[in-house]
């Protein structure tokens, strides 16, 4: 569809355009002077920064340091006892803001719950209390595998309020995926729901809990909550419905005082190999992480600002931005089950609309799957409420960013590109709405007090405009503290590299005013002719092109020039896979990166094999290309794609 890159947009991306903070939005913005990066440069102001921002929480005993480092182990708010779930629900509660709403949940097929931080608070109590009763204590690790309904975020409070260390299965997982991630953690308990709802369909969420159950050995108890009503198989000495667990239970509940460096959360995250790792998180650091960034970032205002975070709870997005930094905020939230554009085009709209949603936070996938549908698909939605956009997940190309920066947010409302990782728990690189000069594509700087750097392979910083690997070489509050029971592959993966500096992953270039771009994973970066090239930019390249919609581009290796550019590429409707059009586009890419750029062959294709959080999984991508196995495909969203994809490559070569 050629409708919606209008010319506005291009006439945005022209001439490199940047985008300042209005004088309205710095009028009101929580942070406005661009002073604060300074001062938390120096150890002493990133101590001040941090002090005030602990001093913030509720601390059932005070910390005496601030933190300590022997790499590659920290420690922060030392000696300092709180409770996440206090500092979450009771402390507003007693501030009088029990009537305030914490979440406005909506179901995809309709039905909604409004929850207040009181109703909240009083949830959690029961629950707690059940688990409890269930001999669920301190230090024991809980699995929750469940659909975006408000039961999620009470389970993994009512874990917190006990001090039972979750670990949140994202719904889309298949059985073996959890039944793996349940034996590395050894989880007692296992909560989940009859199901889930997801395009019209239910998703049979407690038949894959059975079936990951049977293949472990650690598991007493799975709660079930009651979500569909689909009929499920029952083990009477082991399952138990939520409702009926919590019906009778007081709706106040001790908190478990934690220490600050008490494990709080275990979030699997995928390696290079087979294996998860097991990413820990603890308590006083990432709370203050969390809360702080969501706070500065999202420029949020509790008492007005309707927050929806359209990730899945699941990921790490969902844990650190819906859950723990919004409820430490006293946020209100929206929580909505289903797919975005279901049953409608502009259901994500609808909501949105509905609630009268003042800030958004999504992932470029999303964006570009809208931007396929066309802005005519929410012209009759009212999104007039909305003042601030983020983004989150993957480099968000600059078509992408401008296109969500005039179509979903009017041209009013700032764009933050935030980068970060399972493992930083908190937002590292990233635009302040009322400070930063924003630049399409861009992440612009590093958080205030965080230290990052653009290196070479030898480790040697890269000056201003060029590129290489990010490192980050201070520690931060919610940085991980370790991979799960398996303290060498945590220093093998992050800070063998570059000894004492925390490796990422991720490639990255600084322009000559300093800004960050992110290019993506390093394995994502193709050399060919000796020349770096990154998926990325060639992705970008290709989607600013008026025929296509989304791309993916993977490196093939080759006999002359090393890689090879093999490009996926789903056209815009209205387009027709050509050769001509193929031809077109390779040329397109070589005009606008630069002929060493021109890609050796595009694949039409009519979707991309993403994972279920919609990354696309360029690993299988890669093997298509190369024609090898495809390997395991069980978190793909639909295995049909694969086939589709695979019966067409090795066509269309030139
Ligand atoms: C990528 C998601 C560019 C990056 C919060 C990182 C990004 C990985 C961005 C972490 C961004 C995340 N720009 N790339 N704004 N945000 N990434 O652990 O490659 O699911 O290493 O955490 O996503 O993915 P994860």
């Amino acid at each position: 569809m050629t409708s919606d890159r209008t010319d506005a947009i291009e006439n945005l991306l022209r001439e490199d355009r940047t985008f300042e903070p209005s004088e309205e939005f710095v009028a009101n913005a929580n942070l406005s002077d661009a002073s604060i990066y300074e001062r938390a440069a120096t150890e002493e102001g990133f101590r001040a920064f941090w002090t005030e921002e602990g001093n913030g929480l509720d601390w059932i005993e005070p910390w005496t340091d601030l933190y300590e480092w022997t790499a590659p182990y920290a420690k922060w708010f030392i000696g300092g006892k709180l409770n996440v779930s206090v500092n979450c629900l009771d402390r507003h509660v007693a501030a009088g803001l029990g009537e305030r709403v914490a979440y406005f949940w909506e179901g995809e097929p309709g039905e909604t719950r409004t929850i207040t931080y009181a109703d909240l608070l009083d949830e959690v109590c029961q629950l707690t209390n059940a688990l409890r009763d269930l001999g669920v204590k301190k230090g024991d690790r809980i699995a929750i595998y469940m659909p975006m309904i408000p039961e999620l975020p009470v389970a993994m409070l009512a874990c917190a309020r006990i001090g039972a260390p979750h670990s949140v299965v994202f719904g889309g997982f298949s059985a073996d995926a959890l039944a793996d991630r349940i034996d590395d953690a050894q989880c007692t308990v296992v909560i989940t729901a009859d199901g889930g709802y997801r395009k019209g369909a239910t998703v049979p969420l407690k038949k894959a809990a059975d079936e990951a159950i049977g293949r472990t050995a650690s598991v007493q108890h799975c709660v079930v909550v009651q979500r569909t009503g689909d009929e499920v198989a029952w083990d009477d000495a082991r399952d138990h419905w939520y409702h009926e667990l919590i019906k009778d239970q007081p709706r106040i509940a001790d908190p478990e005082p934690m220490d600050s460096e008490d494990l709080l959360y275990l979030l699997y995250t995928s390696g290079t190999t087979a294996k998860p790792k097991g990413i820990m998180h603890t308590t006083g650091g990432y709370l203050a992480g969390v809360a702080t960034t969501h706070r500065t970032i999202f420029d949020l205002k509790p008492e007005t600002d309707v927050y929806w975070c359209m990730a899945d709870i699941g990921w790490v997005t969902g844990h650190s931005y819906i859950v723990y930094g919004p409820l430490a905020n006293a946020t209100t939230g929206v929580i909505y089950e289903g797919a975005i554009d279901f049953p409608e085009k502009d259901r994500w709209a609808k909501v949105a609309a509905k609630y009268r949603a003042t800030i958004l936070y999504t992932a470029p996938t999303a964006i570009r799957a809208l931007m396929k549908y066309g802005a005519d698909a929410f012209a009759d939605d009212d999104l007039s409420s909305l003042r601030l956009l983020g983004s989150v997940g993957e480099p968000i190309n600059p078509e992408a960013w401008a296109w969500y920066w005039k179509e979903i947010g009017g041209g009013r409302c700032p764009v933050v590109d935030t980068w970060w990782q399972t493992e930083t728990g908190m937002i590292m690189i990233t635009p302040l709405p009322g400070i930063t000069t924003l630049k399409p594509g861009s992440a612009t700087f590093p958080f205030p007090g965080v230290v990052a750097d653009v290196v070479d392979e030898a480790g040697f910083s890269v000056p201003l405009g060029g590129g290489g690997y990010l490192v980050l070489e201070r520690p931060w509050p919610a940085m991980l503290r370790g991979i799960y029971g398996d303290p060498e592959r945590y220093e093998s993966t992050y800070w063998s590299r570059y000894p004492g500096r925390y490796f990422p992953g991720d490639g990255c270039k600084r322009d000559d005013e300093g800004y960050y771009w992110l290019l993506g994973r390093v394995d994502d970066v193709m050399n060919v002719s000796g020349h770096r090239i990154s998926t990325t930019e060639v992705e970008s390249a290709l989607v600013s092109h008026p025929s296509v919609a989304e791309a993916a581009v993977v490196g093939r290796s080759d006999p002359i020039t090393g890689q090879a550019i093999f490009c996926y590429v789903i056209l815009r409707s209205g387009f027709d896979a050509s050769d001509a059009l193929g031809a077109e586009l390779r040329g397109h890419v070589a005009d606008m990166i630069g002929k060493f750029a021109r890609p050796k062959q595009i694949l039409f294709t009519p979707d991309l094999p993403k994972t279920r959080s919609g990354k696309i999984m360029r690993r299988l991508l890669r093997d298509i290309a190369e024609q090898r196995d495809l390997g395991d495909v069980t978190t793909l969203a639909d295995s049909g794609v694969v086939n589709a994809i695979r019966d067409q490559s090795g066509s269309g070569e030139d």
